[in-house]
């Protein structure tokens, strides 16, 4: 299967699944990630002013956990190539406007490819992109595509799964995510096989990618990593060079 088959099937599964999406991944995650996006706010340390791109955003909860979380930024942009998740992600916007839970008119949400996406070289200080990265058909090109739309000096921020560096806790998390994931995330979402693409695509991750390295090749530097509970997940900062 060439590139453009695999993307245009990772969209399809993606948009297949954004219906349950979100509830699938606060019972999977038993919570930890509404923490883990909360975290990689923290760690960007976004300030006034400051335009954000977040890349797959999905349903759009980075994006509305930045702009929440840093008041007074210029814009906040979040992309992803599925209509469906772009319109779910306009339609939590509305839906927290209206509640009065969310206050930040510059939000704004685009549907592309976040391989090739519209805006003009150094638009953005940071750009994050949270369990996106490894569903992107081309690493280095989505790398590229970050540095791309930086300005100088900004901020890549990558949220992502990796797997416990200690054996026993590797091995005991590896039972849950290998057998019992699928089974919940599949029965949530009607589609088993979207969930056990996660599985089989965090252990590839986990195994074959150098994060580290990709984003020095890319042009990144002073990279700094934290990992997110027992490791089961890590946010990457890097600074354009
Ligand atoms: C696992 S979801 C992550 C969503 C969100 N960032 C979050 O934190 O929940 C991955 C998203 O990446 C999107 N995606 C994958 N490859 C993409 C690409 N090349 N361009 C744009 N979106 C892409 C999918 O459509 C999907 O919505």
């Amino acid at each position: 299967m060439g590139d453009r088959e695999r993307s245009n099937d990772i969209r399809r599964v993606f948009s297949e699944i954004a219906g349950s999406y979100d509830l699938t991944n606060h019972l999977m995650s038993f919570g930890t990630d509404i923490g883990w996006r909360r975290r990689a706010a923290e760690a960007v340390m976004l300030q006034p002013g400051q335009e954000v791109l977040d890349m797959c955003c999905g349903t759009g909860d980075v994006a509305i956990t930045f702009a929440k979380a840093q008041p007074g930024l210029k814009r906040v942009v979040g992309c992803d190539f599925s209509k469906t998740m772009v319109e779910l992600a306009m339609q939590k916007q509305a839906k927290l406007a209206k509640e009065g839970e969310l206050d930040f008119e510059n939000l704004q949400w685009c549907q592309g490819d976040c391989l090739a996406t519209e805006f003009a070289d150094s638009s953005f200080d940071v750009v994050s992109c949270a369990f996106g990265l490894r569903n992107m058909v081309d690493l280095s090109a989505g790398l590229k595509e970050m540095h791309r739309v930086l300005k100088p000096n900004g901020r890549v921020c990558i949220l992502e799964f990796s797997l416990p560096a200690n054996i026993l806790v590797r091995w005991g998390y590896l039972l849950y995510f290998n057998f019992v994931l699928p089974l919940v995330g599949g029965a949530i979402s009607g589609k088993f096989s979207a969930y056990r693409y996660l599985v089989t695509s965090v252990r590839k991750w986990d195994r074959e990618v150098d994060l580290t390295g990709a984003l020095e090749q890319a042009g990144f530097g002073e990279i700094n990593i934290t990992p997110l509970t027992l490791g089961i997940a890590k946010i990457h900062i890097a600074h354009k060079r």
